[in-house]
């Protein structure tokens, strides 16, 4: 069984998280660009892992969205609720574009399939700088952040940042200013470049990219070769307590190169 082999990463696995310098990668078969079991078997996985890390009593878990996440948040089970209280807390406000890949939609599947309590965050993603500093003051908000900031686990995906740049509806003028930036991924709302940093972000009420290495237990939520370079070009800034759920795909295209 797989939390078998959690305890027993095969030799693939320990390369690759040697070469993204983190503390543990779990690899699929498949390429999630063609096959969708890949996001069962990656849902699979991380339940298991949930299970494997989880404290016993209460754990406050805080997810991203993505397409990703929204595609295998079906496959967490009941198991994990066995002497535990687990209550899932959306990561930031909603995208605007699609219901399914938002925070506020994952999390409560998440609670759904694991009989747990959920929270929401009704709130455009993108706000001005006036707007978010009244916005934390909100006691809801307020209070959401709290558990948020002392959460035992985060759940996130990886973008590549002109595919994230256009679905937050970026115009031509900011596209190509990214694109001189040469921004390859997004996170969190940061826009990382080629040597790792932040070169645009998105004001947004929720996880702050800084306080993501107090968290105890991370898991980074990837694909597909096409998704390789956005795993590349992200994991020199992921805390080390970073586990990468991924597949063959992306595994094979990012061990390729040196
Ligand atoms: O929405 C959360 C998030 O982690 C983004 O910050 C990231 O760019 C995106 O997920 C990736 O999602 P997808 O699985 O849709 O490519």
């Amino acid at each position: 069984p797989l939390v078998d082999r959690l305890f027993n990463a095969d030799e693939t696995e320990l390369k690759l998280a040697r070469k993204l310098n983190i503390e543990r990668t779990i690899i699929v078969p498949g390429n999630g660009d063609f096959q969708d079991r890949v996001y069962q078997e990656m849902g699979e996985a991380l339940n298991s892992a949930l299970d494997l890390l989880l404290p016993l009593g209460h754990s406050i878990i805080t997810v991203l969205g993505g397409m990703a996440l929204a595609k295998s948040a079906r496959y967490l089970s009941k198991n994990l609720a066995n002497n535990r209280e687990l209550e899932f807390v959306p990561g930031r406000g909603a995208l605007g574009e699609n219901v399914k890949t938002q925070s506020n939609t994952i999390v409560q599947e998440m609670a759904a399939r694991t009989h747990g309590e959920y929270k929401t965050l009704y709130l455009p993603e993108q706000v001005s700088e006036q707007a978010y500093n009244s916005l934390i003051r909100e006691p809801a908000i307020a209070d959401l952040l709290q558990d948020i900031s002392q959460s035992d686990v985060v759940i996130h995906g990886i973008g590549l940042a002109q595919e994230m740049a256009k679905r937050r509806g970026y115009d031509s003028i900011k596209l190509s200013d990214l694109r001189e930036k040469k921004a390859i991924t997004e996170c969190f709302g940061c826009f990382f470049g080629e040597d790792g940093r932040i070169v645009d972000r998105i004001t947004q009420v929720g996880l702050q990219f800084e306080n993501l290495s107090k968290i105890p237990r991370i898991f980074a939520f990837a694909c597909g070769a096409s998704k390789a370079d956005a795993i590349k070009a992200y994991m020199p800034n992921a805390p080390h307590q970073t586990w990468l759920i991924t597949d063959e795909g992306a595994s094979e295209a990012i061990l390729k190169e040196n």
